[in-house]
């Protein structure tokens, strides 16, 4: 009676507590039969009178293979995500329509008339089946000091934090700007929003004042998150005093949670509120809201090539779903496996693959505080040793620079636990991508290039979606995931290219549940800016190749976003910045190919991504031997050069 059916498999595992679980079914014996048989060998029995690939607990008609999955994911679209929406997240009521998208009016809704809550698909209903499970590994900034903190504390520390931020004020739709290192109470404080009905704002803790102030104003936040200091590199950085300047300019804020991470303390105003003396007076259960599947979960601004940066919305539903499914297959992960993503919770990959996707699997994931040379650069690979990370997911520009400190740093330690290593961000060239494959992972981890962008949500396109034998060459990102479908597209003529062997503007032709629904009060920007230039079309603003074999390679931007270390920089940005100096009177910012960073632009920057604008003006005033303290910066080289270009301007 099941064949003809999408969704084969009960929907409710249990995980016997500690080490690698596999789960144990309950439900008829055909189901159990079923099941045994796919755990085995990943096919349907005949004799079960079932047929087809099972895929996370479903199996489709017809499907018998994952070229055919794939197939099936973007020619049926609505029954694929269907199925899986219904299968993999616990709704508080069914939705009625599975997809209703438009683009020609930048409309992207999923999974309308349907009910959840984020944060009890990320921590309840772990805590129900496996509530001593590690979710967080907060890998603080001085090796072999991590804290462990499992399903059960987590929602402990959400729902404190959610009764906090709704005794201070915050209601369902408002907006909360959380300005935080990696730690556990930033994601409690993300789930804690999530739990209220509150959106989050999180904004990178190594951005300035102004950054921050810039994207405060544009949330209208009433309410910000932040912590007394910093510890990175084994550097203190005064953040609470960043929050300070950069709300003398926010009339929205009333007040702000002040988090401890040091011992150190720090002026407090009547408007600060000491977080953890606060939350512990309040109850352990917080009743999580039910959220439409369209409202929004966070914002997240990113640079554009034009104007300020752009506040991109993403909501409950189809998010959460596209983040789990990717985190699921294009890294592999399985239950019990240790993910350890070492981006900062501030970019989308922090959002998608430590939070959001991670925790919505059950997953024990990691929050690295540090830096990859802190104490020295055998750093990750230490940290890979001591907490048995499975799946290791980094930029191709620390990969770039470990490389030139040789093998012997990453030789030093056991990485025997290692399965899959991810590179995200930028393009891996292919010295970066063998040195990562041969050394890091001894030849025997596959890597996977995934492409995406804060747009997307997640991951679009990747080597082996699902499939872990398929081949995979080097620095290449291969195939898309399920329910994406690319296009190239001519871009003098905007015609779609239908050969391999091509090149031109990336495009993706259909909807996902991952994709980016709005710009923050700016609609109109946001469909000219993804939806008109090729008509039909998401315009990712990427280039890439087609090759005869039919797979993706990402050849870089086609506009004036500048990537830097896998950080999107805008040129307007920068322009910005260099025309506040009084004796320019016009600037273009540009990038130029740098070994490590990929891209460089020249300006002198703080290993967290600041523009030194004090040394600048030093430079343009001449007082070159008055240069300060210039510890902080990443490249004590771009002074130099600054100055000789400066000299050469004179
Ligand atoms: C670039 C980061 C080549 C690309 C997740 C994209 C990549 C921008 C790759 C998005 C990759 C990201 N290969 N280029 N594997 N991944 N990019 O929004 O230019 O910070 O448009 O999201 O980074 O950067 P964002």
């Amino acid at each position: 009676g099941l064949a003809g059916r999408d969704v084969l498999v009960p929907s409710r595992t249990s995980y016997p507590c500690g080490g690698r679980a596999q789960c144990t079914l309950t439900r008829s014996p055909g189901v159990q039969c079923f099941l045994r048989h796919v755990r085995a060998t990943g096919f349907v029995k005949k004799q079960c009178g079932l047929v087809g690939l099972c895929f996370g607990g479903l199996a489709f008609q017809g499907v018998s293979d994952h070229s055919g999955l794939y197939k099936f994911s973007v020619n049926e679209s609505d029954r694929f995500w269907g199925a899986v929406a219904r299968q993999r997240l616990s709704w508080i009521s069914p939705f009625h329509t599975v997809q209703n998208c438009d683009f020609s009016q930048g409309k992207i809704k999923w999974f309308e008339g349907g009910k959840l809550n984020v944060s009890v698909n990320c921590l309840d209903r772990h805590v129900h089946t496996c509530p001593e499970r590690v979710a967080l590994i907060w890998e603080r900034d001085e090796p072999g000091t991590e804290v462990k903190i499992t399903y059960r504390q987590l929602l402990e520390l959400t729902c404190r934090l959610g009764n906090l931020l709704k005794r201070q004020g915050v209601r369902r739709g408002d907006c909360v700007t959380i300005y935080m290192p990696p730690c556990p109470l930033a994601v409690a404080s993300m789930l804690a929003c999530a739990r209220i009905g509150a959106a989050h704002n999180v904004v990178f803790a190594g951005f300035s004042s102004e950054a921050l102030a810039d994207r405060i104003r544009d949330a209208q936040s009433s309410t910000v998150i932040t912590v007394n200091q910093g510890v990175r590199g084994g550097k203190v950085v005064d953040l609470k005093r960043t929050v300070d300047q950069a709300v003398q300019n926010c009339p929205s804020v009333q007040q702000v949670l002040v988090a401890m991470r040091t011992e150190n303390t720090v002026a407090m105003t009547d408007r600060d509120v000491p977080l953890e003396e606060e939350m512990m007076k309040e109850d352990v259960v917080c009743e999580p809201v039910a959220m439409d599947s369209e409202d929004v979960l966070f914002l997240l601004y990113t640079s554009g090539s034009t104007g300020k940066p752009k506040g991109l919305v993403h909501t409950q539903a189809g998010y959460l779903l596209y983040t789990s499914l990717t985190h699921r297959y294009v890294f592999n992960y399985h239950d019990g496996d240790v993910f350890g993503c070492v981006a900062d919770i501030g970019w989308i990959t922090g959002h998608s693959y430590i939070v959001y996707g991670a925790l919505c699997n059950g997953g024990t994931t990691v929050l690295f505080e540090s830096t990859p040379v802190y104490p020295n650069p055998g750093r990750y690979w230490e940290m890979v040793e001591r907490l048995e990370i499975n799946q290791f997911y980094g930029a191709p520009t620390a990969i770039r620079l470990l490389l030139k400190y040789g093998d012997e740093w990453v030789q030093n330690y056991n990485r025997s636990s290692l399965k899959t290593l991810g590179s995200v961000g930028e393009p891996i060239n292919t010295e970066a991508w063998e040195w990562y494959h041969r050394v890091v992972g001894d030849g025997r981890c596959p890597v996977v290039d995934t492409w995406w962008q804060t747009e997307t949500g997640g991951i679009c396109i990747a080597p082996r979606p699902a499939d872990p034998e398929a081949e995979i060459v080097p620095g290449m990102a291969m195939r898309p995931f399920y329910g994406i479908k690319p296009a190239l597209l001519d871009t003098e003529v905007g015609e779609v290219l239908s050969s391999n062997d091509s090149t031109g503007a990336l495009c993706i032709s259909q909807a996902w549940p991952g994709m980016a629904r709005t710009i923050h009060n700016h609609h109109q920007r946001f469909t000219e800016t993804y939806f008109q230039p090729y008509p039909g079309f998401f315009f990712t603003g990427d280039g890439a190749h087609r090759s005869k074999e039919g797979y993706y390679q990402i050849v870089g931007r086609l506009d004036d976003v500048i990537n830097v270390s896998g950080h999107r920089l805008g040129t307007a940005e920068l322009e910005d910045v260099v025309n506040q100096c009084p004796a320019v009177a016009e600037s273009a910012a540009i990038g130029y190919s740098h070994d490590i960073k990929g891209e460089g632009e020249c300006l002198p920057k703080t290993r967290s991504g600041k523009i030194m604008r004090r040394v600048l003006r030093k430079v343009v005033e001449r007082n070159t031997d008055e240069l300060g303290d210039l510890s902080t910066l990443d490249d004590p080289d771009s002074v130099h050069e600054v100055i000789r270009g400066h000299r050469r301007l004179r």
